[in-house]
């Protein structure tokens, strides 16, 4: 696990707050665009409309929900369509303070859609009050990267406790965001946030350990760790096969990840797998589901054949708690025994078979 508070706040090309993580050495946030990258690996390749509009209950699994992007998407699809039904989403994240700041950061949705933060901070109040010492200071000394509004009221909440008891305080807190968010609403997204219950419940944990207290099935799981070689935890052959016993029939699971180890993984746990383009039909990411009618362009020969090379190994982490060096381990072992055939002779040798667009 990556020491969780070694962070960085950057502003990506959409002028969306994105993060680096210095212990792992990896980005949260593509650099082209947290908020963009989270609309078009996450939300496009679900096709809302068509697989979901329909549902009287919306359960989602956002893994490794860090500073909400996939969440928020999400939300703006739900308050964009004719979507009726409630709406439960389960986030994980180890670094609590990320999930707590998240409605407050710059990310592209505070003019044109205000009543996304208001509807994570009614979901988080409670531990927002609690962990509000830190997240003033985390604010005040990253200043440029929360958005205006918040930043005044956030510093006011630090210290209306001297003149009110916590419930009043919380309440007047929401009070005032609902407010802003009344005298900037745009007209279209009026019944969308009356009418309908949102309700996020954050799990401050692993990801492998609340998998194990989870005790219901999703229609939609976001998977956005980080990448597989730098922390391979959340990409193992055994975390996949948990994923798979919290997948409804008809649900989906996408993430960003093109790894033909990670597809490997999918494929074993049970899912049907496939590819997701981008609108430059570049290969961005990978889709899994029970029912393969989910599955618009199913992997090809080609990557049928990947998955069988040294690229094709999975990580495995049996009891769900092996540290990555672990992991990593156990993994180069297995590698050297099977002495697969490396991908790059594999690419060189069917280059004719290989499709990057369908
Ligand atoms: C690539 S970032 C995800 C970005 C996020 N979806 C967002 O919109 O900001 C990966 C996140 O996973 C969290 N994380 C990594 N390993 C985890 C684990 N085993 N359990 C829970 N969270 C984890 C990190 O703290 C980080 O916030």
């Amino acid at each position: 696990m990556g020491n969780i508070n070694t962070f960085n706040f950057l502003f990506t090309d959409d002028r969306s707050v994105g993060l680096y993580d210095v212990s792992v050495g990896d980005i949260y946030h593509s650099k082209f665009g947290a908020l963009t990258e989270a609309w078009e690996k996450f939300i496009l390749p679900i096709n809302f409309e068509k697989n979901f509009i329909n549902k009287k209950e919306l359960k989602v699994l956002d893994i490794c929900y860090g500073i909400g992007y996939n969440t928020k998407a999400l939300l703006k699809k739900l308050f964009q369509t004719d979507f009726n039904g409630q709406v439960k989403i389960d986030a994980i994240e180890y670094n609590n303070n990320l999930v707590l700041l998240s409605p407050f950061i710059i990310d592209g949705f505070q003019n044109s859609i205000p009543e996304i933060s208001y509807v994570l901070c009614k979901n988080l109040i409670n531990n927002i009050y609690q962990n509000k010492d830190t997240l003033t200071n985390l604010i005040l000394n990253n200043y440029k990267f929360f958005a205006p509004f918040y930043k005044s009221l956030i510093k006011k909440y630090k210290y209306w406790g001297y003149s009110y008891n916590i419930e009043k305080q919380n309440n007047l807190f929401l009070h005032n965001i609902y407010y802003h968010c009344i005298s900037k609403r745009f007209k279209s997204y009026q019944n969308a946030f009356k009418n309908k219950k949102y309700v996020l419940n954050p799990y401050f944990m692993d990801a492998r350990k609340a998998i194990k207290l989870i005790d219901s099935c999703y229609d939609l799981i976001f998977l956005d760790a980080f990448t597989p070689t730098k922390l391979p935890t959340l990409w193992t052959l055994d975390f996949f096969k948990e994923l798979y016993l919290i997948s409804k029939d008809d649900s989906i699971l996408v993430t960003y990840s093109n790894s033909a180890a990670v597809r490997h993984a999918m494929i074993d746990a049970g899912y049907y797998v496939g590819k997701i383009f981008d609108k430059m039909n570049r290969p961005s990411g990978t889709i899994a589901s029970k029912n393969i009618k989910f599955i618009k362009n199913q992997l090809n020969d080609f990557d049928l054949g990947l998955i069988e090379t040294n690229a094709g190994i999975y990580f495995r982490d049996i009891n769900l708690c092996s540290t990555p060096e672990e992991i990593f381990y156990e993994y180069n072992l297995r590698k050297k025994s099977l002495n697969l055939e490396s991908s790059s002779h594999y690419i060189k040798s069917n280059k004719n078979k290989r499709e990057t667009v369908q």
